[in-house]
């Protein structure tokens, strides 16, 4: 007996309070909500003959297969290495097969490159790729790999928006790794919304990701991130994927970082530094002397802190440049660092150090395009500006780490130790900081450096700068 064609493949469903409507509202009937109704399919296609032959295999009727822990293969053995390390650092030692990982960042900062890339690199070692391109025409995609090295057999190309097409030919190839490019631009026909819709968006994901467990293959779905958040962006695809990673940098700049939001096969603690160069992205080989372009010696107005980016100490030169200010109020620009942040320190360094800034311009600048988030990089920060200010350079082999309170303070910093050590492989001797946390004290100290705390910023300052 035929099935009966379900009448409704879709609804709306309110995302506050999960009240389905036929078609779409501006506000919820229910719960008067704003802008909450997603598309969502209801109904689908019955499942294909496979689909029922797996069923059956895991006991039928809807039971499941129960196996002992023991017995369940683990997927760390079966990773795939990208052959990229900063990336395979992110991932936590590569691809996991079956896998769906996000791969997020702004339009334009390299996400089709790097993913051509691994593609390219992962048929270098033997394993069959597929590229869907939704956003470019497989011509165009020939264009950058050439451009990158990328033309290797073992990547295919299907340029097509058709979701059901893009499934189709993955399960057709069954390939080691399928790229998505984008999330944004495939279109799945049993949703009406145009693509890019939060419906459309997650429908895809989700979709991909049943491919995905199906087999072996894994999915990397290329996502942008949209500044408004209007737009469905990768946000709305964190909970539906194993992995997100971030791809990050200034549009103008070089540097580009690779960052895991969310993790299931590895930490989300690890940071990955590429350069962005004529022929693709390249891997920085040591990334923290990347962020230094210290002189040596040392110029006013230059002060090196150690931050932590995930669990990976990075050596990193704070620029500041203070300058009278003309007529009208002062400017106060910066890079890298929260302008907010910084007039804070300036606050402070009025109030608790007796350095004015109230009538000059202030530029602080990071050096090599990273964006600092980390509160023990204020004294770096405050150093610069007053070494700045006084025209005396921080002392020759001297990095600072500190946070720094209202009130001139300064509050220790977290694992000490790992900073210190990462400033002494890198020739420095001394790392002036906040007193150490309740007891706790550096157990490894390399030999040839110090550790010297500092209660306040005055005193800090005075140990840091060199002698008028
Ligand atoms: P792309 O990978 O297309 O970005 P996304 O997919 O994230 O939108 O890369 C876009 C930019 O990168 C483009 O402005 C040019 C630059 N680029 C290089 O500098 N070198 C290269 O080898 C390639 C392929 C791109
Ligand atoms: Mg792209």
């Amino acid at each position: 007996m035929a099935r009966p064609v379900p009448a409704i493949r879709s609804l709306y469903v309110c995302q506050q309070c999960g009240t389905t409507s036929p078609k779409w509202a501006g506000q919820c009937p229910s719960c008067e909500a704003w802008n909450t109704l997603v598309e969502t399919v209801v109904t689908r296609a019955p499942p294909s003959a496979a689909a029922r032959a797996r069923a059956r295999g895991a006991g039928g009727n809807g039971a499941a297969a129960v196996s002992p822990i023991g017995d369940v293969s683990s997927a760390e053995a079966a990773r795939l290495a990208s052959g990229i390390g900063e990336l395979d650092r992110v991932l936590g030692g590569g691809l996991v097969p079956g896998s769906i990982v996000l791969f997020g960042g702004d339009p334009g900062i390299g996400k089709s490159t790097l993913l051509l890339q691994l593609a390219a690199s992962l048929a270098r070692a033997g394993s069959s790729v597929l590229y869907i391109s939704g956003e470019e025409s497989s011509s165009q995609v020939r264009g950058r790999a050439e451009r990158v090295g990328a033309v290797v057999d073992g990547v295919g190309l299907v340029a097509t928006t058709d979701l059901a097409t893009a499934i189709g030919a993955i399960e057709a190839l069954a390939p080691g790794l399928a790229v998505v490019d984008s999330v944004q631009t495939m279109v799945s026909a049993d949703l009406g919304g145009p693509g890019g819709s939060v419906g459309q968006v997650r429908e895809v994901a989700t979709r991909l990701a049943e491919v995905a467990k199906a087999g072996a293959t894994c999915v990397a779905l290329i996502g942008h991130v949209t500044k408004e958040g209007t737009v469905a962006g990768p946000r709305t695809l964190e909970h539906l994927v194993d992995a997100v990673i971030y791809l990050e940098g200034e549009r103008l700049g070089t540097t580009r970082l690779l960052r895991a939001a969310k993790n299931r096969f590895g930490s989300t603690d690890e940071v990955g530094v590429l350069e962005m160069r004529a022929d693709g992205l390249v891997e920085v080989p040591d990334a923290s002397r990347f962020f230094l372009e210290s002189e040596q010696p040392p110029v006013a107005g230059s002060a090196v802190t150690i931050t932590l980016e995930g669990s990976r100490p990075l050596a990193v030169e704070i620029q500041a440049l203070v300058a009278p200010a003309g007529y009208g109020s002062p400017r106060r620009a910066t890079t890298g660092i929260d302008v907010n942040r910084v007039l804070m320190l300036i606050a402070v360094l009025a109030r608790h150090a007796g350095l004015n800034l109230i009538g000059h311009d202030v530029y602080v600048n990071v050096a090599g395009g990273l964006q600092i988030g980390e509160p023990a990089a204020d004294l770096a920060v405050a150093a610069a500006l007053a070494s700045s200010l006084r025209e005396r350079p921080v002392r020759e082999g001297t990095v600072l780490a500190g946070e720094l309170s209202l009130s001139g303070r300064l509050r220790p910093v977290a694992r000490a130790e790992r900073r210190l050590a990462e400033a002494a492989r890198l020739g420095f001797t001394r790392l002036i900081t906040g007193p150490e946390r309740g007891g706790s004290t550096i157990k490894h100290r390399p030999q040839g450096s110090e550790t010297v705390a500092a209660t306040d910023l005055r005193e800090a300052l005075r140990l840091a700068l060199v002698e008028g």
